[in-house]
């Protein structure tokens, strides 16, 4: 007997900008990622003016999906994938995102790939915004710092909504809407809000708006998507990254309560349908002017979400008494504060490795919001060797594994409500932070390498077959 319900999902989840490639394909415009050059360990990416003939830009490629759909929708479905969760890239469907009529050769494509997975028993899980939001409404419109875009979002939701509502059921608003509260690096605001800082910006306040501003655009697009279909389900989508005490001083108790607004300062806005006390409170003292107009307490109490959606790779540690060192390897997450774990590993990206962070993340999202929750995003970023046309990624198996022991946990122990795991970058695709192919999530393997070269040949690891026992016996068999 299985401790998961049988309605649990077992999939995979890659978003448009990292795996599509096509990027001026089908009457596509550029988008904020298209723009951005290839990275690596410890050489940030570069946010260009426009495309540049001389400068790498993974993206524009990605894996090529784009040509070769049919033959990887098959190979998810030889997997034996219940759901994919992927999104819609915004400027396949307006070009600029101030167009009023949409570009049909961006819907067919959609169209197309929803069409194969449904054919395949394969239920697409749909993101609105990941990371992609056209170029134009970045540059000419300041991102969602205008209070407009918010409106050319609802437009574009209500297209894809009437457009796919027979195909879709589970929808996210925007990814990962709260890692642009680390302000500290520039890519996250720009990614998830097509927004630059300029000198003399107070970072936090700006970011405040743009919260503001895309708060309200992911309220409008429920209420809109319940009114084309009132049996979708709408979730909000976070990073989150749990932050523990370093002791039990109280200082450091305090300190961590605190630092976890920053977590969860969206969720308490989506699915509770007002601001937070604490929120309201900052902003009083700091004297932010966070434009806010008539009948937007109203969008935000009938747009509130039906679940969360969230993403985990890792926990951090925050210390009362202490500064992080720039230069160190710890993943901070846009803590000023945060300090080693002693008690578990990093990977070779420096994310923390912590299963049991896990099931303690969905107890505490379950208790604190009462809503279901999906884990649609969780994996280990690693390099792979490829011998013998095989990859043998025992490490990879380990973490998975390992998390999926919390899930389950969380679900037969606790009492979590849990609609599905889908294990992040199912295929190999180009990672966000760092630009690289080098850092791989897949469970199949992609011939390409930082520089682009490649044949782009897929090739199974052994965790795909791993993954393919795990969903047949509905998470009973994990392996050794
Ligand atoms: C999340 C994003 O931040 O983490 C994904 O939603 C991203 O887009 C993933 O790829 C892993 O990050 P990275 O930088 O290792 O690709």
């Amino acid at each position: 007997m299985s401790k998961l319900p049988t309605s649990f999902m077992w999939g995979g989840a890659l978003a448009a900008n990292q795996f599509e490639g096509g990027y001026d394909q089908g009457g596509k415009g550029l988008s904020v990622i298209d723009v951005m050059t290839g990275g690596a360990h410890g050489k940030a990416r570069e946010i260009t003016a426009s495309v540049e003939a001389d400068k790498y830009y993974p993206n524009h490629v990605g894996i090529d999906f784009y040509h070769r759909y049919k033959e990887d929708i098959a190979l998810f479905k030889e997997m034996g994938l219940q759901c994919l969760r992927t999104s819609i890239a915004w400027a396949r469907i307006f070009p600029n995102g101030d167009e009023l009529e949409p570009n049909e050769e961006g819907l067919q494509f959609y169209d197309n790939v929803f069409d194969e997975l449904i054919q395949n028993n394969i239920e697409p899980i749909i993101t609105l915004s990941h990371f992609e939001m056209p170029l134009h409404l970045a540059r000419e419109y300041g991102g969602f710092r205008n209070r407009k875009v918010a409106d050319h979002f609802a437009r574009f939701a209500q297209v894809v909504f009437e457009r796919y509502k027979d195909k879709v059921t589970y929808w996210m608003t925007f990814n990962e809407i709260n890692n642009q509260m680390d302000t500290s690096n520039p890519i996250f605001l720009w990614t998830n809000s097509g927004v630059s800082l300029n000198d003399n910006d107070n970072p936090e306040e700006v970011l405040y708006q743009v919260a503001h501003n895309e708060l309200i655009a992911s309220a409008l697009a429920v209420k809109i998507g319940k009114s084309i279909n009132p049996n979708f389900k709408i979730g909000g989508m976070i990073s989150y990254v749990p932050i523990y005490p370093y002791s039990c001083h109280p200082k450091d108790m305090m300190e961590a309560q605190i630092a976890n607004r920053l977590r969860y300062f969206f969720p308490d806005v989506q699915v509770r349908g007002y601001y937070p006390g604490y929120a309201k409170k900052m902003f009083e003292q700091k004297g932010y002017q966070i434009g806010w107009q008539d009948g937007d307490d109203e969008i935000l109490r009938e747009g509130t979400v039906d679940y969360i959606g969230f993403s985990y790779y890792m926990s951090t540690v925050v210390k009362h008494d202490t500064e992080t060192l720039v230069d160190n390897n710890i993943v901070n997450g846009g803590l000023p504060n945060s300090v080693e774990n002693p008690h578990i590993e990093t990977s070779d990206w420096g994310w923390a490795i912590d299963p049991e962070g896990l099931r303690y993340a969905l107890n505490v999202l379950y208790e604190r919001y009462q809503v279901p929750l999906f884990i649609v995003e969780n994996g280990f970023g690693a390099i792979d060797k490829v011998e013998n046309n095989q990859i043998h990624d025992a490490y990879r198996i380990e973490y998975l594994k390992q998390h999926i022991e919390a899930a389950i946990d969380a679900v037969d122990k606790d009492g979590v409500d849990l609609i599905g795991y889908t294990p992040w970058g199912i295929i190999d695709i180009v990672s966000f932070t760092t630009g690289e192919m080098k850092k791989r999530y897949g469970l199949i393997y992609v011939d390409r390498d930082n520089d682009g070269n490649g044949t782009l040949e897929r090739l199974k690891k052994d965790s795909f077959y791993w993954y393919q026992k795990v969903i047949e016996t509905n998470g009973e068999n994990l392996g050794e």
